[in-house]
């Protein structure tokens, strides 16, 4: 009967034949694609602008000026007539793409450009939190190099400054070195409009908690682990990331529930009555202190390289989720379901990344890779040159993922498979969840709820 059919329909809109865009480049949209085309209910999968790895499994279509480009992601979406925009990247989501894409009648996961300030601007975050009432590090918002001083002199060593803006992972500097602390500071405030956020140092180790939002409903993913720092043992610059793994089993107990009880649902609800609701992924980036869970970020967006791991998990259809979301349906989604497997990602980056990457080096065994199916590769600065060879073309080239029974079996895996990678000059960590394995991470000892007493 078409009308008890129609009725379904509003009630699972995840069922059926559906049309995504993704909109990004990296592996993180890579990961999301291969999920999607894998999700029975989605018909077909257009990325924009794409890249080598995912021309593979979806169809790629160029955007005038990249994803930022409001006009050209809606006239897209409308030509191609999607039924479901997926952004991956923060770059659009400031520049308003879902909004624009909101407002041309598509459905779209991702939060709008105001939402989307939780992880635009730290100054504004903070803000939140502090209306929220979420656990976090004092900071001190400065836009005077003498207001930072007093704030590094009140806050003491070791020393966390801030860009206040987006840095694609790389405005933060840690350091005990006032010095440097304050050269990052002079530096961050020559920009037009420039601030910094000098903040209290939260020791403990990170966790990345991304959850699903539709503006009212929290949905959590499985919790992970990224490695943000070039080198093995965390030497070196912060990158964008440098490999991930998951689940963590080292986490305490409740840790998922305590975070979305005191964390994301407190942030959704607040942006709820501010009147910009958060549609998207907050991902909730913690550290587990010995007084309990603070946040050290939020970011408005899937994290690059957690999703590789969460999604290789993922065992419920990601298209549907998604759709949920972006219709504010998650509370009718089904209860997510994930695979006991363990998941790797370890990235291949480029010579001198992070600093300017050298590009058009060849690239070989991406494509027979080795342990498939258990391990495989996601691109992300990948090209064709005109002989049709895969080149690097951006810092991070590669993201190879692994699953397995074990942690140790995934981290074999994932290492077997980097082995057979070639790229002139390339470099990876090669202690990716290395200390989980061995059992040295150790959370505080006070667990998930922690005490400020
Ligand atoms: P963010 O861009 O805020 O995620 O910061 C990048 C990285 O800097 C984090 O993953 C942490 O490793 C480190 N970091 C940021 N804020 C703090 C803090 N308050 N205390 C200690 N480490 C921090
Ligand atoms: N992996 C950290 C991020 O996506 O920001």
């Amino acid at each position: 009967m078409p009308a008890r059919a129609a009725t379904q329909a509003v009630a699972h809109p995840y069922i059926g034949a559906v049309k995504v865009l993704v909109v990004g480049s990296g592996a993180r949209e890579h990961a999301i694609v291969r999920s999607l085309s894998l999700d029975p209910s989605v018909d077909e999968v257009v990325a924009a602008p794409g890249n080598a790895g995912i021309a593979s499994t979806a169809t790629c279509e160029p955007l005038a000026g990249g994803p930022t480009d409001v006009k050209a992601v809606v006239a897209l979406a409308r030509r191609i007539g999607t039924d479901l925009v997926v952004v991956g990247p923060e770059a659009p989501l400031v520049a308003g793409v879902a909004d624009a894409v909101r407002a041309a009648g598509i459905p779209c996961f991702g939060p709008s450009a105001e939402a989307a300030r939780l992880e635009g601007s730290k100054a504004f975050a903070k803000d939140v939190m502090s209306a929220a009432e979420v656990p976090t590090g004092l900071a001190h918002v400065c836009t005077t190099l003498e207001a930072v001083e007093d704030a590094l002199d009140a806050l003491g060593a070791p020393h966390v400054v801030k860009d206040d803006g987006l840095a694609a992972g790389k405005g933060v500097v840690v350091t005990d070195d006032r010095g440097e602390a304050l050269e990052h500071a002079r530096a961050c405030l020559e920009k037009p409009d420039g601030a910094v956020v000098v903040e209290e140092y939260l020791s403990g180790p990170e966790v990345s908690l991304f959850c699903l939002c539709d503006g009212v409903t929290v949905v959590p993913l499985s919790p992970a682990q990224d490695f943000k720092r070039v080198g093995d043992d965390d030497v070196g610059p912060n990158t964008g990331g440098m490999g991930a793994y998951c689940p963590l089993d080292w986490a305490p107990e409740g840790l998922v529930d305590d975070v979305v009880g005191r964390v994301a649902q407190p942030v959704v609800d607040e942006m709820h009555r501010r009147g910009t609701p958060f549609v998207g992924v907050l991902y909730v980036g913690l550290a587990l202190t010995p007084r309990g869970p603070r946040v050290i970020e939020f970011n408005a967006r899937f994290g690059d390289p957690e999703t590789q791991v969460v999604l290789a998990r993922l065992a419920t259809p990601l298209g549907g989720v998604l759709l949920a979301a972006a219709t504010g349906r998650l509370d009718e989604a089904p209860r997510l379901r994930w695979s006991e497997d363990y998941a790797v990602a370890v990235v291949v980056a480029a010579e001198n990344y992070p600093g300017t990457p050298r590009t058009g080096d060849r690239v070989s065994g991406a494509d027979d890779v080795v342990g498939a199916p258990t391990a495989y590769v996601l691109h992300a600065g990948t090209a064709r040159d005109e002989a049709g060879e895969l080149v690097s073309a951006g810092g991070r080239v590669l993201s190879v993922v692994a699953t397995g029974p074990t942690l140790a079996d995934a981290r074999r895996r994932a290492y077997a498979a980097v082995d057979g990678i070639g790229l002139p000059g390339s470099h990876h960590r090669s202690d990716i969840a290395l200390r989980a394995e061995r059992g040295e991470v150790v959370p505080s000892a006070v667990g998930a709820h922690g005490s400020d007493a």
